[in-house]
């Protein structure tokens, strides 16, 4: 069973939900660039305060600050065994730079969950009045889908490709009917 994991879908589509559950039952860290993101514009950090701008747009936040993060969080121990990305490649300058980076950090497979878009939206603008991310405003939701379509999308071309399997799960259902699929997926790697 693939170890080395890359969820990508649209925002919503429920890869946070998803890799949390996953990450438990294999052991492995859930490395998710949009919480590690979160967490420094929270502490004011240097790259919290360059990043959260962009983020409330709903734009990615550069390259090199992300792909730096991501190499740091890689090179510690608990990674070595296996990892699930979430939100990290998502764009093709970005899996470059994970292909080109420390040994062993090669993804051994990529579940892509689907949603359709009505449904994004809608769980969207209720995690808004439930939890009131910045970004979960109907412009903003507006703008994260067109960047995923034009910035992320190209990576579901892009990792077969280059010899990486990828696996579609149907993202509609409940959150414990999406996780038998992912693991139904996951078995036959
Ligand atoms: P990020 O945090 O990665 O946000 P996102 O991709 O927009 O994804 P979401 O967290 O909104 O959705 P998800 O698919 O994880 O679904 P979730 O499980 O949360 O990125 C935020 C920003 O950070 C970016 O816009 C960018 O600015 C920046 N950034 C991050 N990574 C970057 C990178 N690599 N490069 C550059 N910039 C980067 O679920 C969503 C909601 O639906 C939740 O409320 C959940 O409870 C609910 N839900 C989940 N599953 C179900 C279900 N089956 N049924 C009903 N509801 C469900």
């Amino acid at each position: 069973m693939g170890r080395r994991v890359l969820f990508l879908g649209p925002p919503g589509a429920g890869k946070g939900t998803q890799a949390t559950l996953l990450a438990r039952a294999l052991g492995v860290p859930h490395i998710s660039t949009g919480v590690m993101l979160r967490e420094a514009v929270a502490e004011g950090t240097d790259l919290g305060n360059q990043a959260g701008v962009l983020m409330a747009a709903g734009d990615l936040v550069p390259d090199e600050l992300v792909v730096a993060m991501v190499a740091e969080r890689l090179s510690r121990s608990d990674a070595a065994c296996g990892f699930l990305l979430d939100g990290f490649p998502r764009n093709i300058e970005q899996a470059d730079a994970l292909d080109n980076s420390v040994d062993g950090h090669a993804i051994e497979v990529v579940l892509l969950l689907t949603v359709v878009e009505d449904e994004l939206v809608r769980r969207l603008l209720k995690r808004a009045v439930e939890d009131g991310r910045d970004d979960d405003n109907e412009d903003t939701i507006r703008r994260r889908l067109e960047v995923y379509r034009s910035e992320t999308e190209p990576l579901v071309e892009h990792y077969p490709l280059h010899g990486v399997p990828i696996r579609r799960i149907d993202g509609l259902g409940t959150v414990e009917e999406v996780f038998a699929r992912v693991v139904m997926a996951l078995a036959h790697e």
